[in-house]
């Protein structure tokens, strides 16, 4: 019988000072979450974006809450609106803000009240290159990152692109949290593996909860 059940309590593997993987933490939420990513993208479709430098992303993406991130020729923004279908994006799921929220707070983030969450899809070797999450107001905010579906090789590195980075295998439920001393990090996602998940199929979802405004 398939066991969608973790059936252990989730641990965390400190990454760096303010950086911290929660091992299994949505692990039972893990089809729920998926459900709710299923809702949002039927409202706002995954779509891949274009780079400031004219390059298409190999990560399809979406947003839900008050704020949305996106790309496109012009530049990276955070916006209340899609700028492709100049509606609100879809509101932001309680189990997700909810989620988010005692994520930060087991990670030392108490207080954390994310207003955006983008929604990253891989399809095998879709990947994000080495980059820095400084587009938010406030970077006294942490990051709180959810991994669904199939694993992924996330790199986590220090302040500067060429710095080495730590490479650590993300699976299904695992959070990511990195605030405070580890904010501006510089972190990315190798090329995605093909494979089959039982849950998600052929692909890898990633829930970046982030307070943007
Ligand atoms: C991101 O940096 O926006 C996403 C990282 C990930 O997919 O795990
Ligand atoms: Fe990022």
């Amino acid at each position: 019988m398939l066991d969608l059940f973790s059936g252990e309590a989730p641990w965390q593997e400190p990454l760096a000072e303010g950086a911290v993987i929660i091992r299994r933490r949505a692990f039972d939420q893990g089809e729920a979450l998926l459900d709710e990513i299923a809702r949002v993208a039927q409202i706002n479709p995954f779509a891949h974006r274009i780079t400031p430098g004219g390059y298409r992303m190999s990560v399809a993406m979406t947003n839900c809450g008050d704020v949305g991130w996106s790309s496109d020729i012009r530049g990276y923004q955070y916006s209340e609106k899609d700028s492709h279908s100049h509606q609100p994006w879809p509101a932001m799921p309680g189990l997700f803000r909810q989620l988010a929220q005692e994520a930060a707070a087991e990670a030392g983030f108490p207080g954390f009240n994310p207003d955006a969450c983008l929604i990253n899809r891989y399809a095998p070797e879709a990947k994000l290159t080495l980059h820095q999450d400084k587009d938010e107001r406030d970077l006294q905010q942490p990051i709180v990152s959810v991994s669904l579906g199939l694993p992924a090789v996330f790199q986590f590195g220090g302040f500067e692109r060429g710095d080495s980075t730590q490479k650590v295998l993300l699976e299904h439920g695992d959070v990511v949290v990195w605030g405070g001393p580890s904010r501006l990090r510089y972190h990315g996602i190798l090329p995605l593996k093909a494979g089959v998940h039982p849950l998600a199929g052929a692909f890898r979802y990633n829930l970046t909860f982030r307070r943007a405004f």
